[in-house]
């Protein structure tokens, strides 16, 4: 029988081969979504990552009221998406990002040793932010502090 016909030499059927073929591409075609599908879900998520946060972004300055502040006292904002600590000392109002240097802690304000104090490992720093004991290899991050009439604003 000649194999041009509907049956080939081991007794399938074009059909079946037919059949086969677009078994296979199907299949091929779902795994390559099923790929595309695990790629993206890693993607996605790194990518949102290394975006920055939509506060970082909008939010360049944050407005305090003075009366707000008194002296020796502290108060937490969020600035640019992140911690960030205003304290009036005793050489004027100062802010820094709240953010440890040695593994990203959120660093206190200690009004009785006048001092920034993180919890995790036991960091401390002064009024200038600079490191005064434990493991930060940094001083805290300064954020620029301006005083207009009764409010203070940072990243002025
Ligand atoms: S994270 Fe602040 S001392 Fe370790």
């Amino acid at each position: 029988m000649a194999l041009n016909n509907r049956e080939t030499r081991d007794g399938r059927t074009n059909d079946h081969h037919q059949n086969s073929s677009l078994r296979r591409g199907f299949i091929g075609k779902c795994l390559g979504f099923l790929g595309s599908l695990s790629f993206l879900t890693v993607l996605y998520p790194l990518i949102r990552y290394l975006e920055p946060p939509p506060e970082a972004r909008g939010v360049s300055k944050v407005e305090l009221d003075l009366a707000d502040l008194p002296s020796g006292a502290a108060r937490l904002v969020t600035y640019r998406g992140r911690p960030a600590l205003v304290v009036n000392g005793e050489n004027g109002i100062v802010a820094f990002n709240g953010v440890c240097s040695h593994l990203g802690c959120a660093v206190k304000w200690v009004m009785r040793d006048q001092e920034f104090a993180c919890p995790c490992h036991g960091g401390r720093f002064d009024l200038q932010g600079r490191v005064i004991g434990g493991p930060p290899p940094e001083p805290l991050v300064p954020i620029a502090v301006s005083i207009h009439g009764d409010k203070v604003v940072l990243g002025a």
